[in-house]
């Protein structure tokens, strides 16, 4: 009976062990621990909370166990539970009980938050760089394309002439923004929390401004309980990301449709398509598609993240463990996805003869055409109802506006006259020339200030 006892309990034992492991995926996390414990013993040894020797000892052990990780050679065990327990342990391994000299006013509680937030710095600045090449292609796609004329949709409908250009430097702006706020989360994750201990801080002489400088924080955390519970800067890195995939996933979305054939804007490099098995006229734009489908799975961890930490008491509880696996397949995501756009934008082949037949019927221009009458004393509510009149006219005739007899626009106003031919896609976007707008001239400058930026 006692027996039988003994071996349910070892198989619960286990059974919850295994439950509560982060090793496999926390081991991630290795190169910053390592790089904490090594900031953390240097201020014991500077501080004489251990000695010069105990520390070099300590040092020389962490730095082989590092060599051993990153050339595959450590046997991380999850029966060690975490990252932690694993360093540790194979630390004392290599040089005996010294070992136990490391975790002194240290905990893994400030201990995992520290590891978190070099590894978030870490991203960010990965991430903005990715974010940077993405622009360039962008840029890049624009330059190349500068004189392409574009309708501009409202509804998806066509709405006014664009330069393709300035589409493509929306994207820009879009993006710029999005960079701006992984800055700004930077901001809030570059704080030391090390030094906090469990939650109430450690009764020890420790030096926190020397390991800030020593692993490049700017700050300090303020209050201990805060340091070691607060898991804001992945959440904030997460909406972040969540932002971006949103926005990448607008730009697939444009992709995809201006890569059919019903629009056939642009064609798509070879390389980001795939053939269909049975229908050998297809190229379809999986890159963009997985990219448009990828954004759910970075809320998704967003969500997650934000459940986890809803209604947390204070201070540090196992819950938080569950912040590693979204954050890491985000931070995946969203750099495989940046990447993998960028180059695919590189192959994108623009059609402008396409574009343009888009636009053949300049209807496009009734807005224009409005406009001319105010210019020649309309108000806009009357100019705009009899543009109105005229395009449901010319579009029951099948005329574009340019095949209009002058006749024919005498019948809507006396104040056509022949430089109502003038009107073009040309015209009209050049006229929009405020900043912000349309105008080759506009746009050159913006392109101008792109380039300056990346
Ligand atoms: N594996 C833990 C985590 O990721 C590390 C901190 C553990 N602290 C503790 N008191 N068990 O959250």
């Amino acid at each position: 009976m006692s027996y039988l006892r003994n071996r349910f309990q070892k198989k619960a034992g286990k059974m919850a062990q295994d439950y509560t492991a982060s090793t496999p995926f926390d081991q991630r996390l290795y190169r910053q621990d390592i790089e904490g414990s090594i900031a953390h013993t240097k201020m014991l040894a500077k501080q004489e909370i251990i000695t010069g020797s105990d520390a070099e000892a300590i040092i020389a052990g962490l730095t082989s166990i590092s060599e051993e990780i990153e050339q595959g050679e450590f046997q991380f065990k999850s029966e060690l539970e975490d990252i932690h327990m694993n360093i540790e342990a194979r630390l004392f391994e290599k040089i005996g009980d010294m070992a136990g000299k490391l975790h002194t006013a240290r905990s893994r509680n400030d201990q995992i938050a520290l590891d978190l937030r070099l590894f978030v710095k870490e991203e960010i600045l990965k991430t903005i760089d990715a974010i940077k090449a993405l622009q360039f292609s962008l840029v890049e796609l624009a330059e190349a394309n500068k004189d392409v004329i574009m309708p501009g949709y409202t509804h998806l409908q066509q709405a006014q002439p664009v330069l393709l250009a300035h589409h493509l430097l929306a994207y820009f702006e879009i993006f710029q923004r999005d960079k701006e706020r992984f800055y700004d989360c930077l901001k809030r994750t570059d704080v030391l929390p090390l030094g906090s201990g469990a939650l109430a801080g450690v009764p020890y002489p420790i030096d926190r401004e020397f390991v800030a400088q020593e692993l490049g924080f700017s700050k300090v955390s303020a209050n201990s309980l805060d340091a070691v519970s607060d898991r804001d800067f992945i959440i904030e890195y997460e909406a972040s990301a969540a932002l971006t995939m949103m926005h990448l996933s607008r730009l697939a979305e444009e992709i995809i449709l201006w890569s059919s054939s019903e629009f056939g804007f642009i064609e798509i490099g070879e390389a980001f398509t795939t053939g269909s098995s049975i229908m050998p006229q297809k190229k379809n734009p999986d890159v963009a598609e997985l990219a448009r489908g990828k954004t759910g799975r970075v809320y998704g961890n967003l969500m997650g993240i934000l459940t986890t930490m809803k209604a947390l008491p204070l201070t540090y509880n196992r819950d938080m463990q569950e912040d590693k696996e979204g954050l890491f397949d985000t931070v995946d995501t969203l750099h495989s996805s940046l990447e993998v756009f960028a180059e695919m934008l590189k192959t994108i082949k623009v059609n402008a003869k396409r574009i343009r037949d888009a636009i053949k019927k300049d209807y496009i221009l009734a807005t224009d055409i409005a406009d001319y009458l105010v210019k020649k004393g309309m108000s806009f509510r009357e100019a705009h109802s009899i543009v109105a009149k005229l395009s449901e006219y010319a579009i029951n005739k099948g005329k574009s506006f340019h095949e209009l007899s002058l006749n024919e626009y005498h019948s809507f106003s006396p104040l056509f006259s022949e430089d109502v031919y003038d009107i073009t896609l040309e015209s009209s976007v050049a006229a929009r020339n405020i900043i912000g707008g349309t105008a080759p001239k506009q746009v050159e400058a913006a392109l101008k200030k792109a380039r300056e930026h990346i």
